[in-house]
């Protein structure tokens, strides 16, 4: 199965976290691709089977801007990508309150506009809390493995 690992990230963390995911995820047999400044035609051409989001928040809630001329392009053309599988993971800092995750609710929102289907919940890594981001990520990305797999 396709996997399209797409990512936004301001200073590296969310990034390391989506190569990661790369890794886990070929090593479990997908075939994972992961690009962070891909453009809408790049994903197309991938044609991807399924999508792992793995985005910061920035500003009061935002998309790091490396995602957000993807994320408006996708949301533009809408892709003929409904019932697709997806995850999201959202990287952030519980001490900014309201906007905590708010660019994986973002694309929770896109996903859901396109009929991307959730397989698993979001999940939510903070910066106020732990300083292993890769790490954390590994027990939810065996569920969501798993959960692609069913
Ligand atoms: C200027 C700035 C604004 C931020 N705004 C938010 C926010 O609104 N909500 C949130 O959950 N985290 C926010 N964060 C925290 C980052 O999302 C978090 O530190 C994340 O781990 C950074 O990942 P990155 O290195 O991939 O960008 C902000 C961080 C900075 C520096």
């Amino acid at each position: 199965m396709k996997v399209a690992i797409l990512s936004g990230s301001v200073y590296g963390t969310a990034e390391e976290v989506a190569r990661h995911a790369e890794r886990l995820l070929n090593a479990a047999g997908f075939e994972a691709w992961h690009n962070p400044r891909a453009s809408l035609a790049d994903v197309q051409a991938f044609a991807p089977q399924a999508f792992l989001t793995v985005t910061s928040t920035t500003g009061m809630g935002e998309l790091p801007d490396n995602l957000q001329p993807l994320y408006f392009a996708i949301r533009d053309h809408l892709p003929a990508w409904g019932g697709l599988p997806g995850g999201v993971i959202a990287l952030g800092d519980a001490s900014y309150g309201d906007t905590f995750c708010g660019g994986g609710e973002l694309v929770r929102e896109l996903y859901a506009e396109l009929g991307i289907r959730e397989v698993q919940a979001m999940l939510r890594l903070d910066a106020s809390e732990s300083v292993t981001p890769e790490s954390d990520a590994e027990p939810w990305l065996a569920a969501f493995s798993a959960a692609l797999k069913a």
